[in-house]
């Protein structure tokens, strides 16, 4: 890539417009000092300093998209409730478009509350119901989708399995998103896996791509990598395999890219820097193999992070230009 190609390439996601489809949750980090044991019962009481949001599950995807400059619209569905509120506030924050957030009475917003007490997480209290959501709620939900895709140049599906992507939520947004030519990639969860035949692409980590086929034994991840790709019709297959980069199937043709992190500190939230990189890359019209390895580059940063998982457009700059000396 030629010098000052991957800044416009990044420079150009400010004009896109991509939406997220998944399971919005909300983390929470209440933080604060130990003095004391409680009279009441043998446990530490923590005095609060500090209450933290962060924009976790699809909303982190929605986050890291944001980040890097795209117009980021967010469906799913989240409870009718104070951290419903919350989160609302937050995606509110970052000027990001909320209409296709559909508000429930009958589920709470999925929340992970954390008590910390000086530097140890003492306790961690979870709402969450993940049953799948009723056939009401599945209609307006693509409703608001319907009313949007028009406008849309890409769509995520970030799956983590608690009930908002139903079978006939993915089977009707990848067909919505064939009639308009739209980009859809899917951050997938094993057993769902032949909702998303037909999508454009899919970013398994390896031990899902496995549990996908529902296979024990195979020679390869390669492989696994070539079936799957096939079996799902998709496009492309970026298939994440943590120290060891990523592999990219695309025709006939695999391309491994090797990490290059250098110091990692927390992984988590890897997989959705990738899917929100590639994706936008995508729809920018950057060749596969390159939008890859810009996902990977900026997933090398994220690794590099304590405590959050967004890169920056200077980041991945200042990262890949240390990696791929032209
Ligand atoms: N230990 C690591 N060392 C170096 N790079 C890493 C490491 N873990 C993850 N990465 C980088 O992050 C990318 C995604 O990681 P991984 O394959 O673990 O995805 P994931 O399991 O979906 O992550 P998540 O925990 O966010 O769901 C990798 O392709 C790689 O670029
Ligand atoms: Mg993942």
């Amino acid at each position: 890539m030629k010098k000052g190609r991957l800044g416009e390439i990044l420079d150009s996601f400010k004009n896109l417009k991509v939406a997220v489809v998944g399971d919005m949750m909300l983390d929470d980090y209440l933080i604060g000092n130990v003095d004391r044991i409680s009279p009441e019962a043998p446990v530490p009481v923590v005095s609060v300093k500090e209450e933290r949001f962060v924009l976790g599950g699809a909303a982190n995807v929605v986050n890291n998209l944001s980040t890097l400059g795209a117009t980021t619209f967010c469906f799913g569905v989240i409870g009718d409730d104070f951290d419903g509120d919350r989160l609302i506030r937050e995606f509110e924050k970052k000027s990001i478009e909320t209409m296709g957030v559909v508000r429930s009475t009958s589920r709470p917003t999925i929340v992970k509350r954390r008590i910390i007490g000086g530097n140890q997480q003492l306790l961690r209290l979870d709402w969450e119901d993940s049953r799948a959501i009723s056939e009401d709620l599945e209609k307006s939900l693509l409703k608001h989708i319907e009313a949007k895709i028009k406008e849309l140049d890409a769509i995520i599906l970030s799956d983590y399995d608690k009930g908002v992507l139903t079978p006939n939520v993915v089977k009707r947004i990848i067909s919505l998103c064939k009639e308009n030519n739209i980009i859809v990639t899917v951050d997938p969860k094993p057993k769902n896996a032949m909702n998303y035949i037909g999508a454009t692409s899919m970013t398994p980590n390896r031990k899902e791509a496995i549990e996908c086929l529902g296979k024990t034994n195979f020679d390869s991840i390669i492989e696994i990598g070539q079936e799957l790709k096939e079996k799902l019709q998709l496009d492309n297959l970026l298939l994440t395999r943590s120290e060891e980069g990523m592999s990219l199937f695309q025709g006939e043709e695999i391309i491994n890219i090797p990490t290059y992190a250098k110091e990692v500190f927390d992984v988590t939230g890897a997989g959705d820097t990738v899917i929100s990189v590639f994706t936008m890359a995508l729809a920018s019209g950057v060749k596969i193999e390159e939008a890859a390895k810009i996902a990977n580059t900026a997933a090398g940063v994220v690794v590099g992070k304590m405590g959050t998982s967004i890169v920056t457009k200077d980041e991945i700059i200042e990262f890949y230009n240390t990696i791929y000396k032209d």
